[in-house]
C-alpha cells in the first residue's frame, strides 16, 4: 500500500457516516470517554481513493482554543506522514475559525507522540497529574512506562 501523501483528502465526517471506532480506540482505549467527547466534537477524516487512512477529533475547549481530542492512523500506514498531515490540517481549520491556540494531551508514556507533537511546534504547557490512573479502569503501559499523567502541549496560532 503506497500513500506518499498524494491525493489525500481531509474532510469533516458527515453525521450519517460511520464513526471509525477501530481507529479512535487506538488513541483512546475507553469507548465511554470517546463517546462522551464525540457528542461535542467534529471528526475529520484523511482518505485516499475512498479508503480511510486516519482520523482526528476537534473539540472547542474555549472560544480561543481548540483541542485535538484524538488522532489516529491505520497501524500499517504509520510513519508515512499521515499523522502530521492530519495535525497540520487541524491547524488550518483552527486558523479558519480564528482560534488562537490548538492543544493536545498525551500520556507521559507516549514517547513517540511527544516527539511528533514537539516536532510540529507544540510546546508543553501543562500537566494533568494522575489523569490516566484516575480515569481509566485498567492500567495502561507504553514503552515499558505506565501512563499516569497527561501532558498538555499547545501550539500558538497568533503568528500564522
Ligand atoms: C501518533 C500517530 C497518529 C502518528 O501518525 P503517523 O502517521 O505515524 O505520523 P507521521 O508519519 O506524520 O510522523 C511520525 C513521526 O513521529 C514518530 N512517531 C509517531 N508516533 C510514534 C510512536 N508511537 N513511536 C515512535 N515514534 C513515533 C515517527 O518516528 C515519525 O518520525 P519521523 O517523521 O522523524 O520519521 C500514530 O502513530 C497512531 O495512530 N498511533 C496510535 C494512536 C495514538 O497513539 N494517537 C495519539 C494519542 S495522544
Amino acid at each position: 500500500m503506497t500513500v506518499k501523501n498524494q491525493n489525500i483528502t481531509f474532510d469533516k465526517l458527515d453525521k450519517d457516516d460511520q464513526i471509525p471506532y477501530e481507529l479512535l480506540l487506538l488513541a483512546d482505549p475507553s469507548k465511554e470517554l470517546v463517546d462522551e467527547y464525540l457528542k461535542q466534537s467534529d471528526i475529520y477524516i484523511a482518505r485516499q481513493n475512498g479508503e480511510t487512512l486516519g482520523v482526528i477529533v476537534l473539540f472547542l475547549l474555549t472560544t480561543e482554543t481548540v483541542e485535538i481530542k484524538n488522532v489516529a492512523v491505520k497501524p500499517e500506514l504509520h510513519g508515512q506522514g499521515i499523522g502530521s498531515f492530519l495535525i497540520e490540517n487541524a491547524v488550518q481549520v483552527a486558523l479558519l475559525n480564528r482560534q488562537k491556540n490548538i492543544c493536545i494531551g498525551t500520556a507521559n508514556s507516549s514517547v513517540g507522540q511527544l516527539y511528533l507533537y514537539q516536532k510540529l511546534d507544540f510546546e508543553i504547557t501543562g500537566i494533568k497529574r494522575h489523569f490516566f490512573t484516575d480515569n481509566y479502569a485498567e492500567p495502561i503501559y507504553e514503552n515499558g512506562i505506565q501512563a499516569k499523567h497527561m501532558l498538555v502541549l499547545t501550539r500558538e496560532l497568533n503568528d500564522e
